[in-house]
């Protein structure tokens, strides 16, 4: 299987359009220590030619370009795109869908949560049905694939896509609106867990013993925009577990004999992002690798 990284930042992407923090300005100055990076998304294959995207950011256009393998072949029009997986309904995991119309099929996978949120969106409508199928992802089954994968979607903790907010603080929920994809080939077992608002026993039964895990690394610190002046909300109000701390992902994932763990969906106030920062050592200290656009991992 081949799992290529499309994008490793988080919403708004690195260095995000507003953001004169110090790792935007040094990302935006080409400074070879703090790669840009664009919004989360991966593109998986079991033998190279089918691809599936697991989600579609708002850079879905520019990670196309970016990525010969997902280049037309053949005649005028046609993709080696077969199927899309949403993890969500954020904007960072959906709003590249409006990229993907141009009268082209593929098969638009997504829990019935999610799908909810794009039908009551008439935006997404431009995804030409008689094209698009809009495919029901039933919770805990796996999905054959095209390419030789499978693909199953399984609940993790997480709330409703910021947009939908209302002024109450939403609660941490577990019901498919947000969920963790696990991809499986050969007998070769990766995860793709952007977002996810606490380690549960059955989450870390799942990933228990996983080849690759890809997990949600918004925050380093889950005081870090709240400290940074950059907004009201801690990591955990936001819905996602941040790196370090008691309750991190770092602590959560010791133990879990896990080969690979690679933080994605990165924010860009995460320090991480600065490959000279201590916290970037720190967390390679502690086994993880920081993922980039263009990553690519061959199980
Ligand atoms: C998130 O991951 O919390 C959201 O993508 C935030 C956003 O949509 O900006
Ligand atoms: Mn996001």
């Amino acid at each position: 299987m081949r799992i290529a990284v499309l994008g490793a930042a988080a919403g708004g992407g690195f260095p995000q359009w507003n953001s004169n923090g110090r790792g935007c300005n040094r990302a935006r100055a080409g400074d070879p220590q703090v790669r840009p990076r664009t919004q989360a998304g991966l593109a998986v294959s079991g033998d190279g030619d089918a691809w599936i995207l697991i989600n579609a950011s708002p850079d879905l256009r520019q990670q196309i370009g970016q990525s010969a393998f997902l280049h037309p072949r053949d005649g005028l029009r046609s993709t080696p795109i077969a199927a899309v997986v949403l993890t969500g309904g954020d904007v960072d995991a959906i709003a590249g869908l409006l990229t993907l119309r141009e009268r082209q099929a593929f098969d638009l996978f997504a829990t019935k949560a999610v799908h909810d949120i794009l039908a009551a969106n008439p935006v997404f409508e431009v995804l030409n049905r008689q094209f698009v199928q809009r495919r029901h992802a039933e919770l805990d089954r796996p999905m054959a694939l095209p390419g030789g994968l499978a693909i199953e979607l399984f609940a993790v903790p997480g709330k409703t896509p910021l947009y939908m907010e209302t002024d109450d603080a939403p609660p941490i929920v577990v019901d498919g609106t947000t969920v963790g994809a696990a991809i499986v080939a050969a007998g070769r077992r990766a995860y793709f867990i952007p977002g996810c608002a606490a380690m549960t026993p059955a989450l870390a039964r799942r990933l228990r013993g996983a080849d690759v895990v890809l997990f949600d690394g918004t925050l380093y610190a889950d005081d870090e925009m709240v400290a940074g002046g950059l907004s009201p909300k801690t990591g955990r109000r936001m819905g996602h577990m941040s790196m370090s701390g008691p309750d991190g992902s770092m602590a959560a994932f010791e133990g879990l004999d896990v080969r690979r763990r690679i933080f994605v969906h990165i924010n860009n106030s995460n320090p991480v992002l600065m490959e000279d920062s201590a916290e970037h050592a720190r967390v390679v200290a502690a086994g993880w690798e920081v993922a980039h656009d263009g990553m690519e991992i061959i199980l």
